[in-house]
């Protein structure tokens, strides 16, 4: 007679039918250790034993001090969107007609906001920052509601200046310019260090207000291709070097807007070096730098040296309409001071207030936990519904943060026409064309996964797939 397999490995094999059934999606926390033994009556070691096999297996991962998680399905190389085709040659950035009526429709709630790359009202702490803003009110009373110097408050200055540290930035409060949002300190950081005419360093794709500014101050663009599981693609930056000169280079080293890539520390190193070798200034917009999906925070390109600004803004982690953002410019500290002063001297005093309370004593690494499951979890539910609701040769990315998919439709399939058809059937996203400085990338576009996944969000990937395959 065969040996009974042991009780911990009948609990794995029962545990992975039930992911393999979908009773836990990828995304969902397996009960606690202590739930499960009650669930299956067994004991406790039996269940962390279980969960171990199942973590070696892959079938689960663990979260430090959060508990057992059902990754996100199996990475598919196949599936994962092929890095950009782009021009080698300086580009002028044309304006895109469809951009404002994208923009127009982001943030309507009458449609289903793929295009808003903002959180909703899930992920928003509004009851704390209610809470803080009367506390705010009642000690600073009509001080709340004056003037701000340039630099911005010093209480969130100082505040940031300590939360800098985990992404290795040491910044004094001193070193530090608020702004209205991280898009003034990338208008002030290319300002300072460009004049009309000089040569960007952008990825592509890319986030189309980075885009946009540069068009406007009347910059050239070079494109440099983003990879997914690598970020910026470096090669293809030092081959511009070497035939360009570059005056600054935008890029988002931790999880890419719209590709969600992380560049390694040695390419961070690298692109910190070729800054001092060719004299250029590295502009780091470091926005979703927080929203790793499995909590780990990756560093500024600061922290390797190099001639950086780092740009960021508490819209993707708080709330974007509190409009706090800021700068640390380092040597051109005080040029954007000078420009700062010029073209928006004032802050907004109350909502800075309220960001340095939330930050110092407000449980922020609390709702940071709390929100990178979210948007892990959202993403990973779009995805899979992409997956199985789309044409089967698209591809769709795999963010390690942040929450944006970025979708790949085969050659020929045009997404500002498919736009249009989406947004008859009250579904709002954004064409590729807005992420490319040369206007390409039109068969791709970006889904947004920052509002709660829920039946009205799958009936839309399902209307998305069928329109997406009357294109193609
Ligand atoms: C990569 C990136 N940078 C900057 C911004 C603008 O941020 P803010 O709202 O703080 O101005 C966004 C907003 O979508 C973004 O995705």
């Amino acid at each position: 007679m065969k040996n009974a397999a042991p009780i911990y490995q009948e609990l794995a094999s029962r545990l992975s039918a039930m992911i393999r059934a979908g009773t836990f999606s990828p995304g969902d926390r397996l009960p606690s250790v202590r739930q499960a033994s009650r669930e299956h009556q067994v004991s406790i070691s039996t269940v962390t034993e279980a969960y171990r096999a199942l973590e070696d297996q892959g079938v689960i991962k663990a979260r430090p001090r959060s508990g057992y998680y059902v990754p996100p399905p199996a990475f598919d190389p196949g599936k994962i969107p092929s890095a950009a085709r782009h021009s080698t040659k300086p580009v002028r950035i044309e304006h895109s007609a469809i951009f404002e009526s994208v923009m127009d429709l982001a943030e309507n709630r009458k449609v289903v906001p793929f295009a808003a790359a903002a959180p909703d009202e899930s992920i928003i702490p509004s009851a704390k920052l209610a809470t803080i803003t009367h506390g705010v009110m009642r000690k600073f009373k009509s001080d709340a509601l004056r003037y701000t110097p340039p630099m911005g408050r010093r209480e969130l200055r100082t505040a940031l200046s300590r939360r800098l540290l985990v992404a290795g930035i040491k910044a004094t409060p001193d070193d530090i310019i608020t702004t209205h949002g991280a898009t003034e300190a990338l208008l002030l950081a290319l300002r300072a260090t460009t004049k009309r005419g000089d040569l960007v360093a952008v990825e592509t794709p890319t986030y189309f207000g980075i885009l946009h500014l540069i068009r406007d101050l009347g910059l050239r663009a070079i494109e440099v291709p983003v990879c997914p599981g690598e970020g910026m693609m470096l090669p293809a930056l030092e081959t511009a070097l070497k035939k360009h000169r570059i005056a600054a280079c935008v890029v988002q080293p931790n999880f890419q807007n719209p590709i969600g890539s992380v560049m390694s520390p040695e390419s961070k190193k690298r692109l910190a070096a070729l800054s001092e070798i060719h004299g250029f200034t590295i502009i780091e917009d470091d926005v979703y730098g927080e929203l790793s999906h499995d909590g780990s925070r990756p560093s500024s390109i600061a922290l390797h040296g190099g001639n950086v600004i780092h740009c960021g803004s508490i819209s993707k982690t708080v709330a974007p309409g509190l409009r706090v953002g800021w700068i640390v410019a380092g040597t051109y500290q005080p040029e954007v001071k000078r420009l700062k002063t010029i073209q928006c001297p004032w802050n907004a005093t109350l909502s800075e207030l309220v960001v340095a309370g939330f930050l110092d004593a407000g449980g922020y690494d609390r709702h940071l936990r709390r929100i990178r499951q979210l948007y892990s979890l959202q993403c990973a539910r779009t995805r899979q519904a992409v997956i199985q609701h789309f044409p089967k040769d698209c591809r769709v990315n795999l963010p390690e943060g942040g929450f944006v998919l970025w979708i790949e439709m085969r050659d020929g399939f045009d997404s500002e026409a498919f736009t249009v058809d989406a947004v008859a059937k009250g579904i709002s996203l954004v064409p590729g064309t807005l992420f490319s400085p040369s206007g390409g990338l039109r068969n791709c576009f970006r889904l947004s996964c920052g509002f709660a996944f829920g039946p009205r969000t799958l009936d839309a990937i399902t209307t998305l797939g069928k329109l997406g395959a009357r294109r193609c």
